[in-house]
């Protein structure tokens, strides 16, 4: 029973390795791992299956498939290492995976337990949505015809009417993301008017360009929504607080007046293939953070790059960025279960200008935050953002701090932080890794793990990247935006790079576009087991599992 037992981990591995995620994920949800931890894939596994259905997604599930084999042959072979179960093949195999470059989204399924939506997003091929939408040969007639079934089925498929809650959900979505549609194709028009170039944009002529992200962001809010009912966080606190500042039309003329100049400068160096000198020397930062990130002006370096970082970002995702940041919440929300977060301590890592932190904070308002970036500008916009949500959300709570938000403000670098060892309880990222060049990287994993407590949990967001999406690729694209390590980056598995520097690897959740990573430092007497991680949760389903196993035989 002890022998079971103490391979079961190891075997739960194994399963992910063989079968793949889907099959993976209802094996433990078997082992009761899915009813402890909320990592409820129904009624998302409905979808997945009606949309696997081209040829394309089919060749490509079996080349993931055919990598996992591989990498079992690998790990579970004759090497030390081996469990004893090996299959004897495991030297030719191992040759042949050497040979063969294992995908980040690969890796993954070797370290991290797999949320729902990590194989919802695999098997995700937003044309499929789409198809024929292009097509010449199609009357427009039918095109309409097809798009507004398709819409329907969408609506249909995520309840949107079910309950009042939802519908206000969904009328706020669909219209902010309707908001940014418009305001990236004004982007658009804005540039190609002043920067003197004819004929209609590519992207306009191309219903797909457009129709792409869309059903993208659909499926993103469908998800973001079912992890507020699972109560992974709350309602996004811009959508339900009357009075803010979005909703007023002067405010929206400002940011969109900004947006527009902002794009066509953007747009103008893009078609130039160069960047502006960025105007401010320092040997206070590293030589690669002085650049025109995404050829936005002053790089990150000006207030008003500061001011216009949110709605352009926004503009891009069409308005599924926040949402797709939200995924960071979940493991957060299990992290701190039980918890008081009054006494807990929590650094954001590049924070930018903190629009997320709101979110943390409006989750957890007593939580004592620590909000950094390498960038002065970026920070005061952070400060202002954090000063706002205290404004309209907790005016008369004492929550401490310079501005009464609990938060502390702090300039320092990823790699180098200016933060004692073993200080925070939770560590987290967001939108910082594809912009750093590996040894950067490296470095600022290893900073995180040496800051967070034994026990402690780190948290990464970040662009999806190689193997994430299966058949669908897109992140060639964000390469050409001024985005010099991000073609590196989506080919580096993340899961090494932390266990490096001495993290275990948790949970894994994909949200369109990003990924979320979660790792935790062991405590020396592996409290952290009781913490509610999912590593602890799978240890514990695996032990049943292997319990059960036995009382059957
Ligand atoms: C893409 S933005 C993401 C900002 C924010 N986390 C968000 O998701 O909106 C990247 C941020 O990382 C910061 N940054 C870049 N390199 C950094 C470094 N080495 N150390 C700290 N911050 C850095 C930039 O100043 C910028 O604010």
């Amino acid at each position: 029973m002890r022998t079971a037992t103490r391979q079961a981990p190891q075997e739960m591995k194994a399963l992910q390795l063989a079968v793949g995620g889907a099959r993976a994920t209802a094996a433990l949800r078997r082992g009761r791992l899915v009813q402890r931890r909320g990592l409820r894939p129904a009624p998302v596994q409905a979808v997945l299956e009606e949309i696997v259905t081209t040829e394309d997604e089919r060749l490509r599930v079996a080349e993931v498939a055919a990598a996992l084999d591989r990498r079992l042959a690998r790990d579970f072979g004759s090497g030390s290492g081996s469990n004893g179960n090996g299959n004897g093949n495991g030297s030719a195999a191992s040759a042949a995976a050497t040979e063969q470059v294992v995908s980040p989204g690969d890796d993954d399924r070797t370290r991290f337990q797999l949320h729902w939506s990590v194989d919802m997003w695999q098997s995700f091929y937003p044309s499929k949505w789409v198809e024929g939408l292009d097509d010449p040969n199609t009357p427009v007639p039918d095109r309409i015809r097809q798009f507004t079934e398709t819409l329907t089925n969408a609506v249909s498929t995520a309840g949107i009417l079910g309950s009042s809650e939802t519908a206000r959900y969904w009328a706020y979505h669909l219209s902010r993301t309707g908001f940014f549609v418009v305001q990236g194709l004004a982007g658009l028009l804005a540039s190609r008017a002043s920067n003197g170039t004819d004929g209609p944009s590519p992207l306009l002529r191309s219903t797909r360009g457009v129709a792409g992200p869309l059903t993208e962001a659909m499926l993103m809010f469908y998800q973001d929504h079912e992890l507020i009912k699972e109560g992974k966080y709350a309602l996004p606190w811009d959508m339900t607080t009357s009075g803010h500042r979005q909703f007023n039309p002067l405010y929206v003329l400002q940011r969109s007046a900004a947006f527009l100049n902002e794009a066509s400068q953007t747009l103008r160096r893009r078609g130039e293939g160069r960047n502006d000198p960025i105007w401010l020397k320092s040997g206070l930062l590293p030589d690669y953070y002085a650049d025109g990130f995404h050829y936005q002006t002053d790089g990150w370096l000006s207030s008003r790059s500061a001011k216009v970082y949110e709605t352009s970002t926004e503009t891009l995702f069409v308005g599924r960025q926040d949402a797709m940041q939200r995924g960071t919440l979940v493991p957060l929300r299990d992290f701190m279960a039980g918890k008081d977060a009054s006494q807990m301590t929590a650094l954001e890592v590049a924070a930018g200008t903190g629009r997320f932190a709101t979110y943390v904070k409006d989750n957890y308002p007593g939580l004592q935050l620590t909000v950094s970036d390498l960038s002065p500008f970026y920070l005061a916009e952070a400060r202002s953002n954090m000063a706002y949500w205290k404004r309209m959300r907790a005016p008369d709570a004492q929550l401490g701090g310079v501005d009464g938000a609990g938060v502390t403000f702090l300039q320092t670098a990823a790699e180098k932080l200016d933060v004692p060892d073993n200080s925070q309880d939770i560590v987290y990222c967001v939108y910082l890794f594809h912009e750093l060049p590996l040894s950067a990287q490296r470095a600022a994993a290893a900073e995180m793990a040496r800051v967070v407590k034994p026990g402690g949990i780190v948290i990464l967001t970040d662009s999806v990247q190689d193997g994430d999406r299966g058949a669908y690729q897109t992140l060639g694209n964000f390469g050409d935006f001024q985005e010099p390590f991000y073609r590196d980056y989506i080919k580096t598995p993340l899961g090494p790079m932390f266990e490096a520097a001495g993290l275990k690897c948790d949970m894994k959740l994909v949200g369109s576009s990003s990924k979320t990573l979660t790792f935790y430092k062991p405590a020396e007497d592996d409290k952290f087991a009781a913490a509610g991680t999912a590593q602890a949760a799978a240890q514990a389903a695996a032990q049943e599992v292997a319990v059960e196993g036995l009382q059957d035989e």
